[in-house]
């Protein structure tokens, strides 16, 4: 069984019974790549100290192991509505069964990365934690909940729990250093010089809008050159991109607060003007709880100090407003070194890329839907998407890097027939995943499934799509125009209209993947998924469902949802 395991790991090996016990186990559970790489580091640190270590995905993980084990540590992020990320889900569910076997003897600390502008933040890893204990594992270090902004605190974390195994780890291997290193990542792709902490200064080729006058959204089609970088990508990938805070929204801060642009404050070990800090390195678009916090204090503002205290009403507060507006509410007497240690770093923005180096070469696509809103009497752009689509001219330059994602990738087999679900902009990866089957002269088939409010102004690179259609490469196409009649009509009615041949292509072993909305559409095509194979498989519900769920063990059902 090792084997198997092993060979569908991409060559991850068991190391034998005798050192498995007294090694440290790091499970990591990632959709982006950044639990990943904070287990990554885990992994070296315990390593560079002589502890035994090994690092294993939880999607490679076989749950029956847990009995041998004694010591764990868990990195895992959330997504969404407090969900694990995809390859977290079957142990995360696991723990909850009464297959879970009793931990008494183990020992565990666990590292949580989210995002707290959302409610349940650091969830997966709170699951994780309270499952484990509940089995009886002890902490034995304290579990820490990381932000966005993570990057320092997830190596003092490190830093501490590897000095609370350390001592346990070392009576039990015998004061013998003991490696077990688990080679990883056969076919990982070459490493840039350039990445989230060094993003390649790229130049912006084409801003073009693809949604008609008339439409209700304002989606771009985006063209980047990495030119003169050593970035490669596969379909698949995302492209993250740093923006730039709008000077208009900036300047309004500034003159509200009375402070002077020109102030020289520190941020990390830089110093700058606080102008550049606002429009260059801090978030002001989004909104998080702990930026609320910081500013009541900091200004001793009644109305916000007062949401402090009602996290339900804190959230109610951020979901409708920008930083910006918090500003502008409540303008206040604050300094401005104050101010910007109330504020975090800004982060990149993460999109799907749109097309494939084999077709673009040393360019990269994206499709963008631009945020935008009014409220409290002005227009609100959402921060990247406003920068790259309204400000950033084109020839001008956009900082970005690339991030991997071997989650959603086509079949290796180029015969595998290929299902894709992507309404909106969840059409970008999808753009790519064509392209490279064309380019790679594919003979698996294409069903692509897209839905966006209308047809005339609404059908995203519908020039390629029927080009695509009448070359042969798209052997089926399905469209769901939601406002082009009067009851709404979406792609999973058309996934299930089209069940007999969605399940059939489902038997000749098809790769299905979903891409857009998290919140509702995954979660709608997913229930009709289990319907059409209950229908058409002739199943009831546990077995639609535990079929649905072998394509996903199997790598077959992937999703890139946001
Ligand atoms: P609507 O805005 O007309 O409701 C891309 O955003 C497309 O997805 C739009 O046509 C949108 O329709 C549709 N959509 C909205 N909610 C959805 C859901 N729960 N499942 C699938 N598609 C949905």
């Amino acid at each position: 069984a090792n084997a198997n395991t092993a060979a569908l790991a991409g060559g991850a090996v068991s190391a034998p019974a005798a050192t498995e016990a007294a090694a440290l186990t790091i499970l990591y559970g990632s959709q982006t790549g950044n639990a990943k790489a904070v287990a990554t580091q885990l992994k070296e640190q315990a390593q560079s100290r002589g502890l035994a270590a090994k690092l294993v995905s939880m999607a490679d993980y076989k749950p029956t192991a847990l009995k041998k084990e004694k010591f764990i540590s868990i990195v895992v992020s959330t997504y969404g509505e407090g969900e694990p990320p995809e390859d977290a889900e079957a142990l995360h569910e696991f723990l909850t069964t009464k297959k879970a076997p009793k931990l008494d003897d183990v020992k565990i600390a666990v590292l949580g990365l989210g995002d707290s502008s959302y409610e349940f933040f650091c969830q997966t890893a709170k699951d994780f934690e309270e499952r484990l204990v509940k089995l009886g594992a002890q902490s034995i270090y304290q579990r820490a909940d990381l932000d966005v902004d993570y990057e320092d605190q997830s190596e003092t974390w490190i830093a501490g729990a590897l000095d609370a195994f350390e001592p346990e780890l070392k009576a039990q291997q015998g004061g013998e250093a003991n490696v077990v290193s688990m080679p990883f990542g056969a076919a990982s792709p070459a490493v840039s010089q350039y990445n989230k902490k060094n993003p390649f200064a790229a130049e912006l080729l084409t801003v073009q809008k693809i949604t008609g006058r008339d439409s209700t959204k304002d989606v771009r089609h985006i063209e980047i050159s990495l030119e003169g970088s050593d970035i490669t990508y596969t379909p698949g990938d995302s492209l993250g991109v740093y923006f730039l805070n709008e000077q208009s929204k900036v300047d309004k801060v500034l003159s509200l607060l009375q402070l002077d642009g020109a102030t020289q404050i520190t941020l990390g070990d830089e110093s700058l003007s606080l102008r550049d800090a606002l429009i260059e390195k801090l978030e002001l678009t989004q909104s998080y709880p702990g930026f609320v916090e910081k500013y009541a204090l900091a200004t001793n503002t009644p109305e916000l100090l007062a949401l402090i205290e009602d996290k339900a009403a804190m959230r109610e507060y951020i979901e409708a407003r920008q930083t910006f507006d918090v500003i502008f509410q409540h303008p206040a007497q604050i300094g401005a070194q104050e101010l910007v240690d109330c504020l975090r770093k800004v982060q990149p923005r993460l999109y799907s890329i749109a097309s494939s180096q084999s077709e673009v070469e040393d360019e990269v696509h994206l499709t963008v839907g631009v945020v935008e809103f009014d409220a409290f009497g002005e227009n609100h752009l959402g921060g990247c998407s406003g920068y790259l689509c309204r400000v950033a001219e084109e020839g001008s330059e956009v900082r970005v890097f690339t991030e991997h994602n071997d989650n959603f990738r086509l079949p290796s087999d180029d015969n595998t027939p290929v299902i894709m679900i992507g309404p909106g902009t969840g059409i970008a990866p999808f753009r790519a995943f064509l392209q490279e089957r064309e380019a790679r002269d594919a003979q698996g088939k294409n069903w692509l499934f897209f839905g966006n409010p209308h047809f005339t102004q609404d059908f995203l690179y519908q020039t390629e799509i029927q080009g695509y259609l009448k070359s042969g490469l798209l052997t089926n196409i399905d469209v769901a125009w939601s406002r082009d009649q009067a009851e709404k009509v979406y792609v999973q009615d058309r996934l299930r209209e089209q069940g007999e041949q969605l399940f059939a292509w489902l038997e000749q072993g098809a790769h299905l993947y979903v891409c857009g909305d998290a919140n509702r559409m995954a979660k709608d095509v997913h229930q009709a998924l289990i319907d059409v194979v209950k229908t058409h498989g002739n199943k009831d519900d546990e077995s639609a469902e535990q079929y649905i769920k072998d394509l996903r063990s199997a790598n077959r059902y992937q999703k890139d949802v946001y």
